[in-house]
């Protein structure tokens, strides 16, 4: 991996990219903001003087509890707001898009951050668990505030980001992915008996990076005026794989342990990502550098194209089955 040529020390060091005024005044969104890296980039936003910064988390009373922590440590109130969202579910995933629509002048940054790491195979709505929240639904929040983030940009003159977190790790997962290339890859998916779930989640990773890479070729920020970067944080020490089986638990702790990140650190990356600006569109983000040359071969070259393009083409007409119209809007909207 390109980040062992680093030493452990330099790997935990990274910059904050942002200064007084960088988020002041600005509007906000972090999906599962109450704990790791939605909650330390939520607190960095509220200490750089955003007006209003959304956690939006599935349990309301863990979303509270870090409210108060951010309120406490920056001595800031009245900037944070703890809304409802289930990434397992589509519903609520529409009702949250309707609300944040409806109710919020404008959002300058969405941060698509919820999701899990787990190794038993469970479904929700039909789908495997890790795909339903780290994929499916997690393209179909992103494609839906497409509209809102446009008309934000257009309002108030500026370009909104919508920042995807995705993994590195994801890499790690090519011989899993080519399991799935023939016939239907999200049919392959939720196929238990072809799945190993041990690396399901840097399989949901990975297609999750795609998916978002093509989101962002079909809505050039040229033409949207939003930006859409994929943040990879780097090994960071937080609570994702709580929900995992001990070994994987035990697994990732020992490595953490070794040499990860503090959640704090890795949410600088995601600072980056939100205001890097058109040049990392559709760009993969690490240690706050735009680090595309980082991507492998047989995701940039011809056949990952053709799986990336696979892989929408499918994932397009779920969502569209969904909430018509979600992605063919996309390419209607016009400078
Ligand atoms: N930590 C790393 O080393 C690392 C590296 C690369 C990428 N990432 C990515 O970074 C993102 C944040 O993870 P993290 O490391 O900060 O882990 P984390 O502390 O476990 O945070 C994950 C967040 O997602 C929320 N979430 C999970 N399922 C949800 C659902 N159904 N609806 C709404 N929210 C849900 C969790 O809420 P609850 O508290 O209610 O469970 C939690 O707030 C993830 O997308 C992860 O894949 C992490």
């Amino acid at each position: 991996m390109v980040m062992l040529r680093l030493s452990v020390e330099q790997y935990k060091k990274l910059p904050i990219l942002a200064e007084e005024g960088t988020f002041s005044g600005k509007t906000y969104i972090i999906t599962g903001g109450n704990s790791g890296l939605g909650l330390e980039t939520a607190r960095h936003l509220v200490e750089f003087s955003a007006s209003r910064v959304i956690l939006a988390v599935r349990n309301l009373e863990a979303g509270e509890n870090a409210k108060i922590n951010i309120e406490t440590s920056t001595r800031r109130k009245g900037v944070v707001e703890v809304w409802h969202i289930d990434m397992a579910s589509r519903t609520s995933v529409k009702d949250f898009v309707r609300r944040a629509s409806t109710e919020l002048d404008r959002i300058d940054g969405f941060v698509a951050n919820a999701g899990v790491m787990l190794d038993a195979w469970s479904t929700t709505e039909g789908i495997e668990t890790t795909i339903a929240i780290n994929v499916i639904n997690t393209m179909l929040l992103g494609a839906l505030m497409m509209p809102k983030l446009v008309e934000s940009g257009r309002k108030f003159g500026m370009h909104p980001t919508l920042v995807f977190i995705i993994s590195v790790f994801g890499y790690t997962a090519k011989s899993e992915m080519d399991k799935n290339r023939e016939g239907s890859i999200f049919g392959g998916l939720n196929d238990e008996k072809r799945t190993n779930m041990g690396q399901r989640y840097p399989l949901s990773k990975l297609v999750e990076e795609c998916a978002a890479r093509q989101l962002a070729a079909l809505c050039p920020v040229e033409r949207t005026g939003v930006t859409i970067t994929l943040v990879a944080p780097g090994l960071c020490s937080t609570g994702l794989g709580r929900d995992a089986g001990t070994f994987t638990k035990v697994m990732h702790e020992a490595v953490r342990a070794m040499m990860a990140r503090t959640a704090e650190v890795g949410s600088r990356t995601i600072l980056h990502g939100l205001v890097v600006g058109p040049d990392g569109h559709g760009k993969l983000l690490s240690g706050c550098k735009i680090k595309e040359y980082w991507v492998p071969d047989w995701v940039s070259n011809a056949e990952g194209q053709r799986l990336q393009k696979g892989i929408w083409e499918e994932l397009a007409a779920r969502l569209e089955e969904i909430q018509p119209g979600c992605i063919s809007q996309l390419s209607q909207i016009q400078e």
